[in-house]
């Protein structure tokens, strides 16, 4: 059976935005009826025949909107939908579906972190999808096989677990080695010398379960070295990473060293 085809309009020309253009365009049987974006010209370049429109209320009609906007401004955008009658979904992790004011609502969450010029191999992103009413979700399975094989449908109260999990995932961990790079910075130590280490490590996190493959002081409860290690961060001015160090090891200490293990 022939597939039928799905017309899409797409707000919000960010990182997701422009990502997401470029998977529909590929995906079979997508048809990108236009495009908006607070300032058009973002779109202007990458548009090619696709109509960019000046005014939400100017988006022809389609079978789902998506809305790659910033999570605060969702809520207000989206009453220039209102009475459109169209499957309106957000790309957010954190919000709630219902946040949206349309009638027909749902998320669109593709779980990757996506930045300008950086590729994407959208066949192996999780695409989390969600709609109250059952036809709407199956529209939207339909629109994300074509993008995607790791499909996953995922109610709000999920994702918004997920979507804490995923903080601690990817933007925790870059946190972390910005505080090393500034720490090998200041001590005029290459930050370069870290990355084999760092390779090795997402390698055994990500190849085992990560409790099977921590070490450090922490781990071994080796205080002399913990007390060293937050006497070196105040003295070289890093008392908010001397802060974190502290909590991450008392974590640690707390999950892994119980008395008597
Ligand atoms: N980036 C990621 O890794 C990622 C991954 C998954 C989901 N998400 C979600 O996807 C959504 C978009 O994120 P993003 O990373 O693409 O953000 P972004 O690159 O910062 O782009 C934000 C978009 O929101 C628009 N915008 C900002 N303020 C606005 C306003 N007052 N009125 C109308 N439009 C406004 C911007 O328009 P201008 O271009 O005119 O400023 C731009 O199109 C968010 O809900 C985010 O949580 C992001």
């Amino acid at each position: 059976m022939s597939q039928r085809d799905i017309r899409i309009a797409l707000f919000g020309a960010g990182n997701v935005g422009r990502h997401l253009l470029e998977a529909l365009r590929q995906a079979p049987n997508v048809n990108i009826v236009g495009l908006w974006n607070r300032h058009p010209g973002k779109w202007k370049a990458v548009a090619g025949d696709i109509p960019v429109v000046d005014t939400p209320e100017q988006m022809p009609a389609a079978d789902i909107f998506i809305l790659a906007l910033k999570d605060d401004v969702l809520t207000d955008f989206s009453a220039h939908l209102k009475g459109r009658n169209v499957l309106t979904v957000h790309t957010s992790g954190a919000m709630a579906s219902n946040i949206l004011q349309t009638e027909r609502k749902g998320v669109f969450y593709p779980l990757q972190t996506l930045t300008s010029g950086s590729a994407v191999e959208w066949e192996s992103i999780p695409l989390l999808v969600w709609a109250p009413d059952a036809h709407d979700l199956q529209l939207l399975q339909d629109l994300a096989g074509r993008i995607s094989k790791n499909v996953h449908v995922i109610d709000d109260r999920q994702r918004a677990q997920l979507h804490v999990a995923a903080v601690f995932t990817a933007n925790f961990t870059n946190a972390m080695m910005q505080m090393a790079k500034e720490i090998t910075g200041k001590a005029h130590i290459p930050y370069e010398l870290l990355i084999p280490l760092a390779r090795r490590n997402f390698y055994n996190i990500l190849s085992h379960d990560p409790a099977e493959v921590l070490t450090g002081p922490a781990r071994r409860g080796d205080n002399k070295t913990i007390e060293k290690h937050l006497l070196l961060l105040q003295e070289n001015g890093f008392a908010d990473e001397a802060e974190i160090y502290r909590r991450i090891t008392e974590w640690i200490v707390k999950r892994y060293n119980k008395p008597g293990k």
